[in-house]
């Protein structure tokens, strides 16, 4: 029989066996398309190419790309920078009207919307996953997902880019903070509750309230050898599925509909090359049946800039067959022609094509998008609304960290004289970062994104009597985010002196992905001048960091009687800030990564004993000193907690088993605080060589004065075990100490086994 009555047959026994409703409409969808049609679904342009350039109308360019070659999804937010829900609506209309009419297929839409709808003028903007994930608090995770989604499906986008659950374990990498920190656990819980809150509980029926969620970025981003950003990792396949590999598998499971590949090289394979990693590891062994979209022109990565093909064809044939479904090609429509060309000389089977759109078309029936193109069937009130705003408050005060607070510094007196002053202390840009309302973030302190938003000085004015604004250092603006400009230092120093307390705000201007690239980790020398020059005043300096990253202040840090770190806590951080050094609002805040004290000693919390282990005697002293400046899940209070009587239901253990924790936790202080109880667990003896602890559950409870609570974790046997180089899970006999707080214990594991 011929090659195409063979596929017709195919074809037509699917539609026959297809059991789910949703199943027999892509198979419906599917027979009646052609070659071009199906390779046009899998193409994704961005939007700039079909609009004008304010992008609020579609130009010619959308006859061909949308009519023509028929492409299935556009991405980006229209001219450069957020827009109304009303202005993306007609945008989507007039997509939809012209995709509709070429395929009778609706258009997926695709947009940034990375710490709430952040691309949508009048969005409820949170703080950025890194200081999300200092609340060690899920529901806020969850909260930010679900509200992000109904704001963006206000304006008729389906589908974001978003979470980030790719490790920060280097503290150069400009895009840490997109990230839930360095902690695997982290990652995936609030990655996962993320997804929740922005799919909903049916990842099938995705409802007009939900959005999609964009996994990304498939995977071990955030640890670049050179800590510059698209650039190579060397993580073994070992530690890729131990660590890595787990808040994808996470949020695979939770349901998530679509993952972006991550742009850069690991061990010399580019990812969206990589077939193993790609169709084995998700789409085989975790049966997932959602697609794979490449970040920004990484296809052509693979010809132009990684050489690992001899033109962009080939790289498209690579790509195709290591498993990605949707090429994000933005300026490029002519790739249809090269793929179509690929399948007609069988270099792309046709299999892989129909297995690529059959992907993406149950997306788009996952999120109704056959039945309500344009968005029509609901409306949305609630767009903006103060319930969103205050969990966005609430998120930001959660978040901020409080790293120091000699002789009680903190909280401050309504009646002190505070002098304000630093690069970050008038800035909505600089508390939000990059991801708002444009790229870099440069434009948020334009009078039409500022709002009803407060800086730091906005709202410390709201809470204090006497506070006296000089910025002194002021970021030069724009996009050259680290150049800085030196006002009258003396000025300050004088103000300083009259003032009782000096608030000097630092930290880093907005950036995003490459341009934020930086050489050193040091703050820059100009902060550090500041603080130097204001410390000769002989008042206690308050230092408050605004930072997407961990920037290194081990010289300043003793000339500093208190610090907080607020990382980018977004819209409200200002508010949240003034309300915690009034102490209207109490830190609970934790680090969810490592603060390094050198650049020659970058490390994360779950390094290798000996990494750590002072002096060996001997003719060579071998020695190896973990000097950090705070450590993962470090944070003070206002009040103080005791933890006692850790206790487990079992001494022993093995696979299949369910250990029961508990520890008492008081609040021994006068105030009522909120308390992150982390537990860890250490492998004494493994037959690779185990990391001094890891995190293994976490929990955030609030206690009045005086009041005790038992914490209690449900920890799975399993989940103490430890990839093998066979990639399967050990779990190996003998002694493992479970920690919370200064309390531990000892458990054994009575039997080995690998699953
Ligand atoms: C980024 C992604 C983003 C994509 C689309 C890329 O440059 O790496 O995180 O989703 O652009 O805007």
């Amino acid at each position: 029989m011929k090659a195409p009555v063979l596929a017709t047959l195919a074809a037509l026994a699917l539609t026959l066996s297809c059991t789910s409703g949703t199943d027999c409409r892509i198979e419906r969808t599917l027979r009646k398309m052609t070659l071009e049609e199906k390779v046009g679904q899998m193409m994704q342009i961005t939007v700039g190419v079909i609009t004008t350039a304010d992008g609020t109308a579609l130009t010619a360019m959308a006859d061909t790309v949308l009519g023509i070659y028929k492409v299935g999804s556009i991405l980006n937010v229209p001219g450069g920078e957020a827009a109304t829900p009303e202005a993306y609506r007609s945008l989507i209309r007039a997509i939809q009207d012209k995709s509709l009419e070429a395929t009778g297929i609706p258009c997926i839409f695709g947009l940034d919307q990375i710490h709430g709808a952040s691309y949508t003028v009048g969005g409820t903007l949170f703080p950025q996953e890194i200081a999300l994930a200092a609340t060690f608090n899920d529901d806020y995770a969850f909260r930010m997902g679900e509200i992000t989604a109904y704001e963006t499906r206000a304006c008729n986008v389906p589908w974001v880019f978003s979470p980030v659950m790719d490790l920060g374990r280097n503290p150069l990498w400009p895009r840490m903070w997109e990230s839930y920190g360095e902690d695997v656990l982290v990652n995936s819980r609030m990655a996962r509750a993320e997804v929740l809150g922005q799919q909903g509980p049916d990842p099938d029926r995705i409802d007009a309230f939900h959005v999609g969620s964009s996994l990304k970025h498939y995977m071990a981003y955030g640890v670049p050898v050179s800590g510059q950003d698209r650039t190579p990792s060397m993580v073994t396949p070992r530690e890729l599925k131990e660590k890595y590999f787990q808040p994808f598998k996470a949020c695979v499971e939770a349901g998530a509909i679509s993952i972006m590949v991550n742009s850069s090289i690991n061990d010399g394979i580019p990812f969206h090359a990589n077939r193993e990693l790609l169709t084995e590891w998700v789409k085989e062994d975790l049966g997932w049946d959602g697609f794979f979209v490449t970040d920004w022109s990484d296809i052509r990565n693979l010809y132009e800039r990684d050489h690992i093909a001899e033109s962009n064809k080939d790289a498209l044939c690579l790509a195709i067959n290591a498993g990605i479904d949707m090429i994000m090609e933005p300026n490029r429509v002519q790739v249809c022609d090269e793929l179509v060309a690929l399948v007609r000389e069988g270099r792309v089977k046709m299999s892989r094509v129909n297995d690529a759109v059959r992907r993406i078309l149950r997306a788009k029936y996952r999120l109704g998008l056959f039945d309500d193109p344009y968005g029509e069937k609901a409306s949305y009130h609630d767009f903006g609304c103060d319930a969103f705003v205050s969990v966005a408050r609430e998120a930001a005060v959660e978040s901020a960290v409080l790293l120091k607070n000699d002789n009680s510094l903190l909280p401050l007196k309504t009646t002190d004289r505070i002098l304000l002053t630093g690069p970050n202390a008038g800035s909505m840009r600089t508390l939000n970062g990059g991801w708002s309302y444009t790229w870099q973030g440069d434009k948020t302190d334009e009078e039409r994104f500022t709002g009803p938003y407060n800086t730091i000085y906005e709202a410390l004015e709201t809470k204090f009597d006497k506070v006296e604004y000089l910025p002194v250092l002021e970021y030069y603006g724009g996009r050259k985010w680290e150049k800085e400009i030196m006002g009258d230092i003396s000025r300050a120093v004088r103000a300083a002196g009259e003032s009782d307390v000096v608030v000097v705000c630092v930290g880093e201007n907005s950036y995003c992905e490459t341009p934020g690239n930086i050489s050193d980790l040091n703050l820059s020398d100009r902060q550090k001048e500041l603080v130097w020059a204001l410390s000769a005043a002989g008042k206690p300096i308050l230092l408050i960091l605004n930072e997407g990253r961990p920037r290194l202040i081990n010289d300043i840090e003793p000339l500093c009687t208190a610090i907080v770190d607020i990382m980018l806590p977004g819209n409200y951080g200002g508010d949240a800030i003034a309300a915690l050094l009034c102490g209207e609002e109490n830190f609970s805040g934790k680090l969810p990564f490592t603060y390094p004290r050198y650049s020659g000693k970058l490390a994360t919390y779950d390094y290798k004993l000996c990494e750590n282990r002072g002096t060996m005697t001997g003719e060579y002293n071998y020695d190896a000193v973990m000097n950090v400046q705070w450590p993962f899940g470090y944070g003070l209070s206002y009040t103080g907690f005791e933890y006692s009587d850790m206790r487990a239901d079992r001494s022993e253990f093995r696979k299949g088993d369910v250990i029961t924790v508990s520890v008492d936790v008081t609040n021994v202080g006068s105030v009522a605080g909120k308390e992150s109880v982390l537990l860890y667990s250490s492998d004494l003896c493994a037959s690779v060589t185990p990391e001094v602890r890891r995190l293994r559950d976490y929990s955030k409870i609030e206690l009045r004065p005086g009041e005790t609570r038992t914490v209690t974790f449900s920890l799975k046997a399993e989940d103490l075990a430890f990839a093998g180089h066979d990639l399967k899970w050990h779990l190996e006999k003998g002694t493992f100490r479970l920690s919370t707080g200064d309390c531990s214990l000892m458990l054994n594991c009575t039997e080995s086994a690998v699953f």
